[in-house]
């Protein structure tokens, strides 16, 4: 049997989680599942592991689930270790997105500012539970689904010892779900050749039963009404010019990059009218917690949906399955790019299109990336070096350089004031500066 061990386990996602577990037990039959979490995620932890507890039962599978504040001994020999933990919870979230919008910059959980402070509060919590894995199960492979995925991804290749780590996201599945549901078919017969960055990936080529419909799909794709894939973001669509010329499926972060100017005004007016997305959440996880707690429910409440990581424990689970079982299929995931991508370093972290082995995710090469997206794509890398760099080692003067050369900054000095600003804001969760 299999140890699991999650770290983040009182995350509002556990039951996706746990739902995806039952659902593959044949395959992935798991015997210990440790829940992790910290004495401010207390009760949270309880109440989303007793709920994992009632939906492991009523499916009769002899899993034994286990809550934590103690993560050695979750740790411990563990096979697979899943992360997906917030530090500074939602309210942390909330400032990032709030502080960056009074300099007329887009306040994002992942991108610009917001991605650069949530990987400098990440990171040395990530390389924490890094060392932790050397000693306790070195032979585990990490699934990193915190944000920043891809700069906390290229964080562990570079500043850890571990090499078996894959960073996740739903996202590239979230497209081919959207993409299904264009084509009004089954999810399993589209396949999408993903390249490029955590939320800055794009569809390549897309096949429905093996035969491509690219033409077809970006041709639908020049209608506004059919570019929303996940929750969070609504798509603004695209001008058909553009996105005809550009001949490659995009993730709905390319409309921070693409749009920037229309999502700056649209995300001020929002945080306005109803609050930034971290406050609409903290409405939406109080009212899943209250759901949460009735012990009359044992399965995933379908409002769980409602939230932008929607389809995650497909993703994981499929992930660790095919890692377990030497499946070789293949599955969009974040890994070292080993030359797959020609324009971005070797040793970087990149979001790919892999076969999945036992031994890991095999990239699919696919030399260059077309010439109107290269550029973009390296700076955003860059940006995701330097900000890793800058969380490592507690530098302030890389901080104020990762942010000066993200595309949504528009100078040194505003990089420098925000940075002042949301590191006084932060302080508590940044002890190296
Ligand atoms: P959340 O606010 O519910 O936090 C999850 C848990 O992490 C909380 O219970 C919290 O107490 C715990 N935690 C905080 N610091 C910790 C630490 N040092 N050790 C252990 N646990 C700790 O967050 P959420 O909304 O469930 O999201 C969890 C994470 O997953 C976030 O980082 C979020 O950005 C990420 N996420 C990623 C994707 C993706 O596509 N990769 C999608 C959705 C969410
Ligand atoms: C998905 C992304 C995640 C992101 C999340 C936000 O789009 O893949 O990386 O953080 O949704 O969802 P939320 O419901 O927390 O705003
Ligand atoms: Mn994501």
């Amino acid at each position: 049997g299999l140890k699991i061990a999650t770290i983040g386990g009182g995350s509002s996602y556990t039951p996706e989680l746990v739902e995806g577990f039952i659902k593959r037990y044949e395959e992935l039959p798991i015997r210990e599942l440790w829940l992790v979490d910290i004495e401010a995620g207390k009760e949270k932890l309880e109440i989303v592991g007793e709920l994992a507890k009632r939906m492991i039962k009523k499916a009769g599978l002899p899993i034994e689930v286990h809550l934590t504040l103690d993560r050695e001994a979750a740790l411990k020999d563990a096979d697979f270790v899943t992360t997906q933990f917030r530090v500074g919870l939602l309210e942390a979230r909330a400032k990032d997105e709030r502080i960056p919008l009074k300099y007329n910059v887009l306040g994002q959980e992942t991108n610009g500012p917001g991605g650069l402070f949530k990987g400098l509060r990440t990171i040395p919590v990530i390389i924490d539970i890094c060392n932790d894995i050397e000693r306790l199960c070195p032979d585990a492979w990490l699934i990193n689904f915190t944000n920043p995925a891809g700069m906390v991804t290229e964080a562990v290749l570079r500043y850890t010892n571990i090499k078996k780590v894959v960073g996740l996201c739903n996202v590239p599945i979230g497209i081919e779900m959207g993409i299904a549901k264009l084509l009004d078919v089954d999810h399993d017969r589209i396949k999408i050749d993903f390249a490029g960055l955590n939320h800055m990936v794009y569809g390549l080529d897309v096949y429905l039963d093996g035969v491509s419909v690219k033409d077809k799909v970006i041709n639908l794709l020049t209608d506004p009404e059919n570019t929303s894939f996940v929750k969070n973001i609504d798509g603004l669509g695209w001008e058909p010019a553009f996105i005809r010329a550009l001949n490659a499926l995009t993730c709905p972060y390319h409309n921070y990059y693409y749009k920037s100017q229309d999502m700056l005004e649209k995300t001020k007016k929002e945080a306005e009218e109803k609050g930034t997305r971290a406050e609409v959440v903290l409405k939406l996880e109080k009212e899943l917690f209250e759901l949460y707690k009735d012990p009359n429910l044992a399965i995933k409440p379908p409002q769980l949906e409602e939230r932008g990581g929607a389809y995650y424990s497909d993703a994981a689970v499929r992930l660790i399955t095919s890692i377990y079982t030497d499946k070789r299929d293949i599955q969009p995931v974040n890994t070292k790019n080993n030359g797959a991508i020609a324009s971005l370093p070797s040793d970087s972290a990149v979001e790919i299109s892999c076969v999945i082995t036992k031994d890991g995710p095999k990239p699919i090469a696919i030399g260059d990336l077309p010439v109107a997206v290269r550029g973009l794509v390296q700076q955003i890398k860059s940006f995701e070096r330097i900000s890793a760099e800058a969380a490592a080692t507690g530098d302030y003067d890389k901080a104020v350089l990762a942010l000066t050369i993200n595309p949504l900054t528009p100078s040194d000095t505003v990089a420098r004031e925000i940075v002042d600003e949301m590191m006084e804001a932060h302080k508590e969760h940044l002890p190296l500066f």
